[in-house]
């Protein structure tokens, strides 16, 4: 039975209104990706054949992002916010035409993880037309409560504001992802009315009409923290943080040392290699890839970047997209570096732009040097070559080119390309008058003294 077709509906048509945003809640990031693309992500690692998804008329944002991450996807429009039951329903033509089982789950639930889906499918394969996920919440304020048989079946769902005083102490909650394997689904969908304290179509009391019919169904669980629904800001701190601490302790288990981890911030992409050393306040956003023996010191921000094997970049090193750290190179504090390779054991220790250029094998790039990549209008390359010596204030205009070995005067601009092996030095001669300062000073100690 496992290998029924699977169609997974993810709803993202909700108003959103407690995030108070002008963005759709969906679109709000944990660990740098959507919720949407988090929900779209796990329906696809728990082996969904098709996905759907449902939209709020206007919501291009939200058709873009899906696109983006689920090509191909089959979006539908609900017409008016009148409900979860109304929203699955808007997608009628994709459950008449799917033929085996289907999933429903709330964008705005982004960590469940694929694996509980998957339970939800055990359940359905253990007798059951409908599967339920639930879970004990600390605070069940605002979530809907799973009414529970002698036999441990699904009796119905009851939502906290329908629910009497006896019903909200129930402390098994609706996570809201859903499990059918329902021929006519879409029919059974239809008989959902709106007569509660929201006046919406829910689409929980389909187990109580289902029930009615004599369908059975069951119960699966998941951990409280993989069922928190974002509807507000807070709740959205709180998923990024149960995120965070996944997160942290999966890279330490994989072998990474984290000295303070609570104050590393990972994203959903990153990847850390072994016996890679974190120190404390590090912010890795989105495409980060540390390799093995890296270490990262204090206060790093890094998007888009690569550390290649053994290098050390830090403290207070900014890495933006394109960032290409070769092994073992060094990159040191308040230098920024923008789609830029270093080449093995390149460094630049202190206070630089390296911007859109590359830095050969063993170069060594001073502090204050700027590669002055942007002329107003386009981006230009800059390209050191291998054992190349900038000195310290050096200003690279781009485009331009330094032969391996080339020596760079402290405080050149240079602008034109810069031979192999060669001195090149842009300054003007220096004028030097002996005993000058002497002088100077007791002038001015006589003039002072006087006035
Ligand atoms: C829902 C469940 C509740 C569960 C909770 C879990 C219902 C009736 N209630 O409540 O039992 O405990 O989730 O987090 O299902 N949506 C639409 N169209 C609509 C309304 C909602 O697409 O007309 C989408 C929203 O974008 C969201 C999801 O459905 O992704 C859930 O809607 P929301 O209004 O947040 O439901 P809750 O009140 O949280
Ligand atoms: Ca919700």
């Amino acid at each position: 039975m496992t290998n029924q077709p699977l169609l997974i509906v993810v709803l993202a048509a909700g108003k959103g209104v407690r995030m108070r945003s002008s963005v759709p809640k969906v679109l709000h990031a944990v660990a740098g990706r959507s919720m949407l693309a988090h929900a779209l992500a796990t329906a696809r690692a728990a082996g969904a054949d098709n996905l759907a998804l449902v939209v709020a008329p206007g919501m291009e944002a939200v058709r873009v992002e899906a696109a983006k991450v689920a090509p191909g996807i089959e979006v539908f429009e609900q017409a008016t916010q009148a409900g979860t039951g109304n929203a699955l329903l808007a997608a009628r033509p994709a459950l008449e035409r799917h033929r085996g089982d289907v999933i429903v789950l709330y964008a705005d639930t982004p960590l469940v993880e694929a694996a509980t889906l998957r339970r939800l499918i055990a359940a359905l394969d253990a007798g059951a037309q409908i599967a339920a996920l639930g879970f004990e919440a600390p605070d069940a304020t605002g979530y809907g409560r799973l009414l529970l048989d002698a036999k441990g079946r699904v009796k119905a769902i009851c939502e906290h504001n329908d629910a009497g005083e006896e019903e909200r102490r129930i402390g098994l909650c609706n996570a809201g992802a859903m499990a059918f394997r329902v021929p006519k689904l879409a029919e059974l969908l239809s008989r959902i009315t709106n007569t509660n304290a929201k006046g919406e179509y829910y689409l929980t009391d389909v187990v109580a009409i289902a029930a009615a019919d004599g369908s059975i169904t069951l119960p699966a669980r998941c951990a409280p923290e993989e069922a928190l629904g974002i509807n507000s800001r807070e709740q959205l701190a709180a998923a990024e943080a149960v995120f965070q601490n996944r997160a942290r302790r999966k890279v330490m288990a994989e072998g990474a040392t984290l000295v303070a981890p609570e104050t590393v911030w990972l994203s959903f992409d990153t990847v850390i290699g072994r016996d890679v050393t974190i120190e404390p306040n590090v912010f890795f956003g989105p495409g980060v890839v540390v390799e093995d023996g890296a270490h990262i010191m204090a206060n790093c921000h890094l998007v888009g970047a690569r550390i290649g094997k053994g290098a050390r970049i830090g403290p207070f090193a900014r890495f933006r997209p394109g960032a290409d750290i070769g092994e073992k190179a060094r990159i040191g504090n308040f230098v920024e570096v923008k789609n830029a390779r270093f080449e093995t054991g390149a460094k630049a220790n202190h206070l630089a732009y390296i911007g859109d250029g590359r830095v050969g094998e063993g170069a060594n790039i001073g502090a204050g040097t700027i590669f002055c990549n942007y002329d107003g209008f386009n981006k230009h390359f800059t390209d050191v070559g291998k054992g190349v010596f900038v000195g310290s204030n050096s200003s690279l205009v781009a485009p331009v080119k330094i032969g391996d070995g080339a020596y760079i005067g402290s405080g050149s601009v240079i602008t034109r390309n810069v031979e192999p092996d060669a001195l090149a030095l842009e300054r003007s001669a220096q004028e030097q008058r002996p005993g000058w300062a002497a002088k100077f000073r007791t002038l001015m100690g006589r003039r002072k003294k006087s006035a």
